[in-house]
């Protein structure tokens, strides 16, 4: 017999109409939970709540960096569902301008227009979720659970992409602090950190499919026999939602096949 871990529980997925918020949103919901999908992909968005069923899941456009978005967003999951259980606040972009620049975001040749966007969606959208997400369990006195996607770009150096690291590494300081600020309201916030998984995002930046993607980075893991995919995340993610967390806060879990290993 399965069990339900989110029964009846509501959850927010940004960026849940791909990869890791859409294997998410579906775990989720199999696990009892109602999944509300924000992303800015409407069609893949809709296309995602329509497989999983609109009696569990529905979509809802948000583009993160607008915190009015943002706001009017979990204002209107309340709305409908009476109550915020979860965020998981999964949205982001690895290179903004990949298609209008050929800088890699070296440190010797960063665009500061890719630096702006990047740090508009990766680290203030990240906030603005956890801020409207933490107001609306406060406001319900709900003991709730936010999830946050870092890296393991948070936890290290990268020969490129420096602006994606810093990103990740603020997302490490926010999960840190907002989990001592909402401590107090019975809040939990945590952050999950994978390692490369084959998702649109990684396949586009790399110019490759999945199963190639998959092979350039396959040496790199200590853990061998294994390749880190959505399903694995989404199982950490659901872990950290659940009661089976219940005293797990301020951490970061890193789902990595052992790759951060020293
Ligand atoms: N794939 C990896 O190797 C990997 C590794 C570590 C961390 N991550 C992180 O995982 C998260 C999910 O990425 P993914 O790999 O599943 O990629 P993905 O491209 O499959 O999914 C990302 C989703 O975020 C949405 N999104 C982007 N900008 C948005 C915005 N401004 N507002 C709302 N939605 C927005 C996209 O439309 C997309 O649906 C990201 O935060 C990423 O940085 C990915």
């Amino acid at each position: 017999m399965s069990i339900h871990k989110l029964e009846d529980k509501v959850a927010i997925i940004t960026g849940g109409a791909s990869g890791i918020g859409k294997a998410t949103a579906s775990l989720f919901a199999d696990h009892g939970a109602h999944v509300v999908i924000a992303d800015i992909q409407d069609e893949l968005g809709q296309q995602v709540a329509a497989s999983i069923g609109f009696k569990n899941c529905s979509y809802i456009h948000c583009d993160v960096a607008d915190e009015e978005q943002v706001k009017a967003m979990v204002e209107w999951t309340v709305q409908n569902h009476g109550r915020l259980d979860i965020m998981f606040s999964n949205a982001g972009m690895i290179r903004a301008t990949k298609a209008t620049t050929n800088s890699d975001q070296n440190i010797l040749d960063i665009d500061f227009v890719a630096f702006d966007r990047l740090f508009a969606v990766n680290v203030r959208g990240m906030a603005a979720c956890v801020k409207h997400a933490a107001r609306a369990m406060v406001e319900k006195k709900v003991r709730g659970s936010i999830i946050c996607t870092a890296s393991v770009c948070a936890s290290s150096g990268g020969d490129q992409d420096v602006d994606y690291f810093m990103s990740k590494h603020s997302v490490l300081g926010l999960v840190r602090s907002a989990s001592k600020q909402l401590g107090p309201y019975g809040i939990r916030v945590n952050s999950i950190s994978p390692f490369v998984v084959a998702t649109p995002l990684m396949c586009e930046l790399m110019g490759r499919e999945a199963e190639e993607t998959e092979k350039i980075f396959e040496g790199l893991t200590k853990l061998k026999g294994v390749v880190v995919k959505e399903k694995h995340v989404a199982d950490a993610v659901l872990f950290l939602a659940s009661g089976d967390s219940e005293v797990v806060s301020g951490h970061d879990m890193v789902v990595d096949a052992g790759f951060l290993v020293k």
